[in-house]
């Protein structure tokens, strides 16, 4: 086999599936998935054929967020189980030959962290300091920020008559990482999770870390706050803060780390993922799924299209290119579901639509993250009703722009079927009996009601299913270095159908084309060309046409 020439990396031929927890299996009855649950489907993520375990948090939270509101960074949430849960789940784990990324969550910490409860007890608390604390200007909020779960970023704390700052929920104030004691904590804590031997992290939301000490006002677009992304994302001392991690943590061990980087730009990836790796592995960005600016904050019910989809996915391809390394996900849990955002979820086109996506995706140059579900075509839940909504975002967002007037009850309520995150979280669909076999007892978000025909038990059991489709992806990428190093090259870039590329290593091309829509659609790139096929999601072709949501990868010379 060829060579390629890049320096290979573990976390570069490896393909990460995303663990929500909470919803993925729940061993003992309460409806909340749990590690136990986790531990006992190892096997099926082996089946897989994954690499890396990526699991949302599982540290102690009071759940305001979900687990992302942290209340102690080393104890397991009871609802998950316990700390032996834990190791056990991680020997397990690597008996299977799957490796653990952890997240880690050190923007914000929850306000029941014993450093916030210290913190705000007075002003001479030695964790004071801790966080982010500022007087009243002119009798109201320091700056004009809201925060990103609805209402104002700022927080009046009556105790010490001063404000502090969340741009998450009020029960997620933001560490202040000016002071040397936070960055100690954070790295004292990181080391303790790597000396247990986890192999990575995920890390939320780390982009925000370090604020414009400036503090000004932000502009205004949904008519009620300011943004405080021009002041908090890619801040002024962001890389001097992972830099410091780097050197005291990370580069210590052999792990894989992928930063949540809200707002970052191609500019700003090359260094935080920079070839030389002095700060993360690689970065999430997220272009491709905020292509459709919302009506309101997020909030649309727009389908994006594939002429705005192209030119961003094309460049982060070519521009890392031997600079930095990409990341590729179409979804997580906190994006609606792919195959119902950009392909197409009704009965006659899911699974072919499901399959051509993880196609474009799998045959690019990155990463590959694979959200539990994914693999078997999971779709949108799309709940009538807001009480089965359980995200504190859908919720607060419904209330401040319903109750505002800014928009209507069946407006939000169409874009809440569109966007909500809670259409990721609905529970994993492992069969077809009660609960699709996610729990015994009452799972605490409503499954969705197509687990009877979408599950893994039924994919498990039909040779053609998306899932033995990702499977044969991911070992497709484990065995051809050209799907891992070739280099890639856009291709039609004027189709307003198919998206085409190719990817070059070694004399040896991939050409990959693939169908967004549900008619037949001119292509002439494979015409006339020997090769090797090496996936489709049709088992003929037709000569100079795509098949509805067609996906096509030919070796060729
Ligand atoms: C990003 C996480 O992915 C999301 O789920 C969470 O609500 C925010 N960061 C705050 O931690």
């Amino acid at each position: 086999m060829d060579m390629p020439k890049e320096r290979r990396a573990w976390w570069k031929e490896a393909v990460i599936y995303q663990i929500y927890p909470r919803s993925f299996a729940d061993s003992n009855g309460d409806g909340i998935g749990d590690l136990n649950g986790i531990t006992e489907h190892l096997p099926y993520l082996e089946k897989l054929g994954v690499d890396v375990l990526w699991l949302s948090p599982v540290y102690q939270s009071p759940n305001d967020d979900n687990g992302y509101d942290i209340s102690d960074y080393r104890a397991i949430m009871k609802e998950f189980g316990t700390m032996e849960d834990f190791d056990r789940m991680l020997a397990e784990a690597h008996r299977h030959h799957l490796k653990i990324v952890m997240d880690l969550v050190v923007n914000h910490t929850s306000d029941e962290h014993q450093w916030f409860v210290e913190s705000r007890a007075s002003k001479d608390n030695p964790y004071r300091d801790y966080y982010i604390w500022k007087d009243a200007k002119d009798g109201r909020e320091p700056t004009n920020w809201g925060a990103c779960f609805g209402g104002s970023a700022w927080e009046y704390d009556k105790t010490t008559d001063m404000y502090y700052l969340h741009c998450f929920s009020k029960k997620q104030p933001d560490l202040n990482w000016e002071n040397p004691k936070v960055r100690d904590e954070v790295f004292d804590m990181m080391t303790w999770w790597c000396e247990k031997g986890i192999d990575g992290f995920r890390m939320d939301v780390i982009s925000m870390i370090s604020k414009d000490q400036a503090y000004p006002d932000g502009p205004v677009s949904d008519g009620l706050y300011g943004s405080f992304g021009p002041f908090v994302c890619n801040g002024p001392r962001v890389h001097e803060f992972l830099q410091e991690m780097n050197t005291r943590v990370l580069s210590h061990y052999d792990l894989l780390t992928v930063g949540e980087t809200a707002g970052v730009t191609v500019e700003e990836a090359k260094k935080y993922a920079n070839s030389n790796g002095t700060e993360l592995n690689m970065v999430f960005q997220f272009e491709h799924v905020e292509l459709v600016p919302g009506k309101i904050g997020k909030w649309t019910d727009e389908k994006p299209q594939l002429v705005n989809l192209r030119p961003v996915l094309n460049r982060w391809q070519t521009e890392l290119e031997g600079k930095a390394w990409n990341s590729l996900f179409w979804d997580n849990h906190d994006q609606p579901r792919v195959v119902s955002r950009f392909g197409n979820d009704s009965e006659e086109y899911r699974v072919r639509s499901a399959k051509m996506l993880a196609t474009c995706l799998h045959m690019m140059k990155g990463t590959p993250y694979i959200y539990q579900g994914e693999e078997l075509g999971m779709t949108n839940v799309y709940f009538d009703k807001l009480e089965d909504y359980r995200d504190i975002e859908s919720i607060h967002s419904y209330e401040q722009y319903v109750n505002s007037g800014l928009v209507s009850s069946e407006d939000m309520m169409r874009y809440l079927k569109e966007i909500s995150r809670d259409n990721a979280r609905t529970p994993m669909q492992w069969t077809s009996g009660k609960n699709a076999g996610f729990s015994d007892g009452t799972p605490w978000i409503r499954v969705n009601p197509n687990y009877t025909a979408i599950n893994a038990e039924a994919a498990l059991a039909d040779p053609d299913s998306t899932f033995y489709y990702y499977q044969k992806l991911i070992a497709l990428r484990h065995t051809r270095p050209i799907i891992v190093y070739g280099v890639f090259h856009g291709l039609l870039e004027d189709s307003a159908s198919i998206y085409a590329y190719e990817r070059t290593l070694d004399g040896e091309t991939l050409t990959v084309a693939c169908n967004f829509t549900d008619q037949e659609q001119e292509c002439t790139l494979f015409d006339g060309i020997e090769g090797e096929e090496l996936i489709s999601n049709y088992p003929t072709h037709l000569v100079g046409k795509l098949q509805p949501y067609e996906a096509r990868v030919l070796l060729h010379k």
